[in-house]
């Protein structure tokens, strides 16, 4: 990790003050952003390469709204086998550059049955339903410490910017708790019962090791999901992924346009 850094350091010549990654579909983002540089995952020794649709597998350097930023153009899943390690080395990679904030985004069942298809939901906190944890194996202090607090894991200042932002943009967002998942299978309609139980409102297969990570080395964690379907059993409908890239692309400009506010006021 620390070559990949070295290597990213001699191509950018400045610190970016924000981390953006770009979920399923909501790549588009990156085209804003002005005076790109790209940094293809594969020009990186060791470091992994995202194979799910929708993502390109880059990171995208330059300014958005008069900010630096880097922007993860593509994630890693867990489901396509990587390590949990391997899920978060962006997340510690862009902590390394110096990056201070993390925004998250995602593609996420509505499990929520107030929710609508193309709902912007601002992530208040999740429940890791993922069966492991992005942190065990031997603590490594240049991150942070062993047992990380988890209490204010979206951060509530950054939360307050994204609604005001919202509010002056005239964009509705929904708030509510993610639940994460492995996948790749969908959940069966049990499941998601079982979810909305538990106080889950969208539930997705990605973003908790993500902001785990962050939040172990201290970044501010910012994060919304793009409800790109209901969760299994709410429409007498079987789950696509299509359904999932095809709400992304018709929606995922409204999150790009907050997400491009929220950045210049942080
Ligand atoms: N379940 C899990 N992950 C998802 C979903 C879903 O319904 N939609 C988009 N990502």
């Amino acid at each position: 990790m620390e070559n990949t850094v070295e290597y990213i350091k001699a191509k950018i010549d400045f610190t970016p003050e924000t981390a953006i990654i770009l979920g399923s579909g909501l790549g588009g983002l990156a085209d804003a952003v002005k005076n790109p540089i790209y940094i293809d995952y594969g020009e990186l020794e060791g470091f992994p390469v995202s194979t799910a649709p929708g993502h390109m597998g880059r990171f995208v350097f330059g300014e958005l709204s008069g900010k630096k930023v880097a922007c993860m153009q593509g994630r890693f899943h867990f489901y396509e086998g990587y390590s949990m390690e391997q899920v978060v080395a962006g997340v510690r990679t862009l902590f390394m550059l110096g990056a201070k904030n993390l925004i998250v985004t995602n593609a996420a069942g509505g499990i929520n049955t107030q929710f609508s298809v193309g709902d912007i939901m601002l992530i208040t906190d999740h429940i890791n339903f993922m069966g492991t944890n992005a942190l065990i194996g031997k603590n490594d202090e240049r991150f942070g410490v062993r047992f990380p607090d988890m209490s204010f894991a979206y951060n509530p200042e950054l939360r307050e910017i994204a609604e005001k932002c919202a509010s002056e943009l005239k964009t509705d967002i929904k708030k509510g708790v993610y639940l994460g998942c492995t996948g790749p299978s969908y959940e069966t309609p049990a499941e998601i019962r079982a979810f909305r139980l538990l106080g889950a409102d969208a539930v997705g297969m990605s973003t908790v090791p993500e902001v785990i990570a962050a939040n172990h080395c201290k970044m501010r964690v910012l994060a919304f999901s793009l409800i790109t379907n209901m969760a299994a059993g709410i429409l007498k409908q079987p789950l696509t992924e299509e359904e999932v890239l095809e709400t992304g692309a018709r929606k995922g400009r409204e999150l790009q346009r907050l997400i491009e506010k929220t950045v210049g006021e942080m």
